[in-house]
C-alpha cells in the first residue's frame, strides 16, 4: 500500500488563503444502500471529470468505513494501487480523464452514538451529514463546492423499515424477496455532500399539500414516530406559511413536487436543511398549545421557515467553502427574522433579536472563542455554528438593507440568486450583487464587517449652539480587540437616531459613520430643551454598543417620548444595570431606584395602549445570563442576590399596580395563540414579581395553573418558582413531573425545573437526574436542559469551594466520549472567567486544567486550549 500523511486532526489549522477548487467534477453520484441487522452496506459509484490535467492521483475523505473492494471502470483495484489511512483513501495513478471509481463498504450505525453520519434513534436509522458527516457514511471528497447529481437505492427489511426516505423524488419502489423491499430516490438538482440525507423505519406520515404561485401542487409529508401524529398541525402550518412568503417577498417558488420532513428524537442541533428532506429534532416539530409554550410555538414557526428558506439561500446556492458558512446561515437566519416579523409584531421581534444578540453573541464576542463572521482559520468546523456565524451574520445583512434602503437590497438578492443559481458561492460575491449600483458605500470597506471580530464601541457627543440652532455630533467608533489586524480599520456602521425637539416632535435620520472620529452638522433644530435629547441606534440599527453624553434625566424623558421599542426596551435595561452595578460595588442608589419605581409606575397606570410584551419587557428585572457579560468584575453569589432583592423591591413597591394589570388582563389569557401571548408573557413577569415580594395572595393562584391546558401558563408557573423557597414548589414539581412524564419533549422542561432550583445537598439533587427512569442517555436534549439549567439558573453551581465547577467538569467529560459536539458547544459557559472575581476565577482554572489533562475530542480540544490561551 502507498503510504499518505493525514493531515486531519493534525492540530493544523484548515486556511481560508489556502482554499483550492477541486482537481476534478463529480457530476453524477450513484448511493446504493443495504441495511442489514447489524450493519449497513454501502456501494457508492462516483463519476469523475479530470479538471486539473496535471494531477494523476486521487484523494477521498472516509471515517470508519471498512472498505471491502474498490472497482475503476469495472475492474477491481489492485491493494498497491490505492492506500487507507485513517481519514483519507489514496489512489494512485490514474490515467484517465474520465472514470468511474467504485467503492464497497459497510458502516455501523448502531454503534455511532456521536449523532453524525448514519445512527440510529429509537430504532429509526437517520443520517447527518452538514458539515463533514458524509464522510462517514461513504468516500468522497467531502467538501461543499463539488455539486453532484444524486441517485439513491436503499434496501430493507420490509417490516422493521416500511419508510425509506433520500432526497428529491421517489422513481421506484418494489418489494423483494425475504420479505424485503427496495426504493430509488432521484435528486435533479446537482447538491453538495452535506445536504444528502437519508431516513429508514418505522414513521407515521401525515399528509398535505401547498399550491405553488405557478400552480403546481407540492405534496408536504411530515414523518413522526407512531403517536405523535397529533402534534404536527402547527409544523404544517408554518411550513405552508413559510412557502407562501418566500414566493410573496422574494418571488422564490419551491423547486420539486414532494417536500419531507422527519422528527426525529435524537438530534443534536435544532434542524438541518437537507434537499427536500428536512430532518428536525422532535421538539421542533411536536406542538400543541397543550404541550408547547407561546414562545417555542413562535420558534418552531420560525425554524421551519429557516429550514426551508434554505432551500434557496444554502441548498440551490451553496457555499464555496465553509469560510463562508455565514453566506447561508446569516443570509437565512435574516430572512427567518424577516418572515416573522412580517407575521407577527416587526417592533417585538426586533426587540427580541437584539436582546438575544447582546446576551449571547456579545458574550461569545468578548470572550476568548471570539472570531470574525468569516473566519481565516479553523481546526473543526463544527465549532464554527456559532451565534457570531449565525446572527452576527445576519445582523450585517440587516444593515446592508439599511444602508442601501429595502428596495435597492431586494434587488440585490434576487440578482445574486439569479447569478448563483446551481453554484457554490462566496460571502464577497454576495456582498458585491448588493452593492452592485451603489456608489455611497464602498464594498471593500463594508466588508471589514466580515473580517473583524469583538464588539466595536461608538461613542457621541453633542455640541450645541442654542442661538445657531446648529446641533453637532462627535462620533468616535474604537474595536478594543487587538489580536486581529482588520479591527483596526473603521466600520461603516449605519446609525438610527431622533432629535427630541419637545414632548412630541421628533427628527429622525439615518447616520452613516464610515471615519474612526467624524462630526455630523445638524442645522434647523428647533429644540426646547437646553440640550437636544438624541436617542442612538434605534431598532438596534447596528450590532455594536455605544456610549452618551444623555443624562440621567433625559433618559427618562427619552422613556416618556420614545415610540421605538427597542430604544424604550433599552434604555429602561439601562438603568437596571446601573441599579445591579451600584448595589454590587457601592450603595444602592435610592434615588435612580425610586424614580424608576415612579415611571414604571406612571407607565403601568397611564400607558393603557402599551404593547405587553414590551411592558413584560420593562418590568423584568435582568437576569443573570443577561447581565453576567456586561460587568467587569463578577461575584456570581452576588449578582444572584442582588437580582432576588430586586424583584423583592419592585414586587413590593409596584404590588398595587401589578394587580390590577392582572386582572385587566386575565380575560384575554385563554385566547389561542397567537392572542392573548403578550397577556400571557405580561403575566408571567407580573406572577414573578408578586411571589418575589412575599405576596401570599398570589401563591395559590399561580399553583392553580401549573396543570393548565395552555403550557405557557403552566411552565410560567414552573419558572416563577424557580428562586422560591418553599413547600409548594416540591408539589408543583410533582404535579408536572406525574402529567407529562410520558411526553419525553415537555418533560425536558421538568428536568430543565429540578437542574435550577437550590435545595441543600445540591449535587445529589443533580445527579438524580441523570438516574431518573425518564432520563435518556442517547437525547441530547434531556443532559443540554439539565447541564444549562444548573449553570444559567442554579447559583449553587457557583459554590465558593468550587464544587459545583468540578461536578460539571466530570460531566463535561464523561459525556465528551459520546457526543463532543454537544460537549464542546457546552464547555464555553467557563469562557467567561477572567471576568470572574476570586475564588470563582480561581476554582475555574482549576476545573480547566483538570479538563485539560484528560484525553478530549478533537473538537473539546480545540475550545479548552481557546478558552485557557
Ligand atoms: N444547517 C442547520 C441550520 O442552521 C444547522 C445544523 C448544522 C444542523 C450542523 C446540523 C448540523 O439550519
Ligand atoms: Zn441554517
Amino acid at each position: 500500500m502507498l503510504n499518505v500523511s493525514d493531515n486531519k486532526n493534525n492540530n493544523q489549522y484548515i486556511k481560508l488563503e489556502d482554499y483550492k477548487p477541486f482537481d476534478y467534477e463529480i457530476p453524477n453520484i450513484f448511493l446504493d444502500f443495504i441495511i442489514e441487522d447489524k450493519r449497513v452496506i454501502v456501494k457508492t459509484e462516483l463519476e469523475f471529470i479530470k479538471k486539473n490535467i496535471n494531477i494523476n492521483s486521487l484523494i477521498l475523505d472516509g471515517i470508519d468505513i471498512f472498505v471491502e473492494k474498490i472497482y475503476l471502470d469495472e475492474s477491481l483495484l489492485e491493494e498497491n494501487n490505492y492506500s487507507i489511512q485513517k481519514n483519507r483513501l489514496l489512489i494512485k495513478p490514474i490515467l484517465k480523464e474520465t472514470f468511474t471509481l467504485k467503492i464497497v463498504g459497510t458502516i455501523k450505525p448502531k454503534e455511532n452514538f456521536s449523532l453524525l453520519g448514519m445512527y440510529e434513534s429509537n430504532g429509526i436509522i437517520t443520517t447527518q451529514c452538514e458539515a463533514e458527516g458524509f464522510r462517514r457514511i461513504s468516500y468522497h471528497s467531502d467538501r461543499p463546492d463539488i455539486l453532484s447529481k444524486y441517485k439513491v437505492r436503499i434496501e430493507a427489511n420490509k417490516e422493521d423499515f416500511p419508510v425509506l426516505l433520500s432526497n428529491g423524488n421517489l422513481v421506484k419502489a418494489n418489494d423483494l424477496k425475504h420479505r424485503r423491499h427496495e426504493v430509488i430516490w432521484e435528486d435533479p438538482y446537482p447538491k453538495p455532500s452535506y445536504l444528502f440525507a437519508l431516513v429508514a423505519g418505522k414513521l407515521n406520515c401525515i399528509k398535505d399539500n401547498f399550491n405553488t404561485k405557478s400552480n403546481k401542487k407540492v405534496e408536504i409529508n411530515i414523518y413522526v414516530e407512531k403517536g405523535d401524529e397529533k402534534y404536527v398541525k402547527h409544523s404544517i402550518n408554518s411550513l405552508k406559511k413559510s412557502m407562501k412568503w418566500d414566493e410573496e417577498k422574494y418571488n422564490l417558488e419551491y423547486d420539486l413536487s414532494l417536500f419531507n420532513i422527519v422528527a426525529i428524537r435524537h438530534f443534536n442541533m435544532g434542524a438541518m436543511e437537507n434537499k427536500s428532506l428536512n430532518i428536525f429534532n422532535s421538539k421542533l416539530i411536536l406542538a400543541n398549545k397543550e404541550t408547547t409554550t407561546d414562545e417555542e410555538l413562535e420558534r418552531i414557526e420560525g425554524v421551519i421557515a429557516h429550514e426551508y428558506f434554505h432551500n434557496w439561500t444554502g441548498n440551490r446556492i451553496t457555499c464555496r467553502d465553509w469560510f463562508q458558512l455565514s453566506l447561508k446561515e446569516g443570509l437565512t437566519v435574516f430572512r427567518d427574522q424577516e418572515f416573522t416579523s412580517d407575521l407577527h409584531n416587526r417592533s417585538i421581534k426586533r426587540l427580541e433579536d437584539a436582546k438575544f444578540l447582546r446576551k449571547a453573541q456579545f458574550r461569545e464576542d468578548s470572550g476568548p472563542t471570539s472570531h470574525p463572521v468569516r473566519p481565516e482559520k479553523y481546526l473543526e468546523i463544527d465549532n464554527f455554528y456559532t451565534t457570531t456565524i449565525y446572527e452576527k451574520g445576519a445582523e450585517i445583512i440587516r444593515m446592508l438593507k439599511t444602508l442601501v434602503k429595502e428596495e435597492n437590497f431586494n434587488n440585490g438578492f434576487s440578482n445574486f440568486i439569479s447569478t448563483y443559481d446551481g453554484k457554490a458561492a462566496t460571502i464577497d460575491q454576495f456582498v458585491n450583487k448588493i452593492l452592485e449600483n451603489n456608489k455611497e458605500i464602498n464594498n471593500e470597506k463594508f466588508k471589514t464587517w466580515y473580517k473583524q471580530n469583538g464588539t466595536p464601541l461608538v461613542k457621541f457627543k453633542r455640541k450645541w449652539d442654542k442661538e445657531k440652532q446648529i446641533l453637532k455630533i462627535q462620533v468616535s467608533q474604537i474595536n478594543s480587540n487587538k489580536k486581529n489586524l482588520y479591527n483596526d480599520l473603521p466600520l461603516i456602521i449605519p446609525i438610527n437616531i431622533a432629535i427630541f425637539l419637545n414632548s412630541y416632535e421628533k427628527i429622525k435620520k439615518t447616520l452613516i459613520l464610515k471615519e474612526k472620529e467624524e462630526e455630523f452638522t445638524l442645522e434647523n433644530i428647533n429644540s426646547k430643551f437646553d440640550s437636544p435629547i438624541i436617542s442612538y441606534f434605534r431598532n438596534f440599527s447596528a450590532p455594536i454598543k455605544w456610549e452618551t453624553d444623555t443624562t440621567f434625566a433625559e433618559k427618562l424623558l427619552i422613556l416618556e417620548f420614545e415610540t421605538d421599542y427597542f430604544t424604550i426596551y433599552d434604555t429602561i435595561k439601562g438603568i437596571y444595570k446601573k441599579i445591579i452595578c451600584k448595589r454590587i460595588y457601592e450603595e444602592p442608589d435610592i434615588n435612580i431606584e425610586n424614580k424608576l419605581i415612579t415611571t414604571l409606575r406612571s407607565i403601568i397606570r397611564n400607558n393603557k395602549s402599551i404593547n405587553l410584551s414590551l411592558l413584560s419587557e420593562i418590568l423584568s428585572i435582568p437576569t443573570f445570563s443577561e447581565i453576567e457579560s456586561e460587568i467587569k468584575k463578577v461575584d456570581p453569589l452576588k449578582v444572584y442576590k442582588t437580582i432576588d432583592d430586586l424583584n423583592y423591591l419592585f414586587g413590593t413597591k409596584l404590588k398595587v399596580e401589578l394587580l390590577n394589570k392582572l386582572k385587566e388582563i386575565d380575560k384575554n389569557i385563554t385566547k389561542l395563540w397567537p392572542e392573548g401571548k403578550d397577556e400571557r408573557k405580561l403575566i408571567e413577569t407580573i406572577w414573578r414579581l408578586l411571589l418575589h415580594s412575599k405576596y401570599e395572595g398570589i401563591k395559590n393562584k399561580v399553583i392553580s395553573y401549573i396543570d393548565s391546558n395552555s403550557m405557557t401558563l403552566s411552565k410560567a408557573a414552573l419558572n416563577v418558582f424557580t428562586r422560591i423557597n418553599c413547600p409548594e414548589r416540591e408539589l408543583i414539581s410533582n404535579i408536572f413531573f406525574n402529567k407529562w412524564k410520558h411526553n419525553p419533549v415537555v418533560l425536558d422542561n421538568w428536568f430543565f425545573f429540578k437542574a435550577s432550583i437550590e435545595i441543600n445537598n445540591n449535587q445529589k439533587n443533580i445527579e438524580a437526574l441523570f438516574k431518573n427512569e425518564y432520563f435518556d442517555v442517547k437525547s441530547p436534549n434531556t443532559l443540554k436542559s439539565i447541564l444549562n439549567a444548573y449553570v444559567t439558573r442554579n447559583s449553587l453551581f457557583h459554590s465558593r469551594d468550587g464544587s459545583g465547577y468540578k461536578y460539571v467538569a466530570d460531566k463535561i467529560l464523561e459525556y465528551d466520549k459520546s457526543n463532543p459536539i454537544v460537549i464542546s458547544r457546552f464547555l464555553k459557559i467557563f469562557s467567561t472567567f477572567r471576568q470572574y472575581e476570586n475564588p470563582y476565577k480561581r476554582n475555574i482554572i482549576k476545573v480547566l486544567d483538570y479538563i485539560k489533562k484528560n484525553k478530549l475530542s478533537p473538537n473539546t480540544r480545540e475550545i479548552i486550549d481557546a478558552i485557557l490561551n
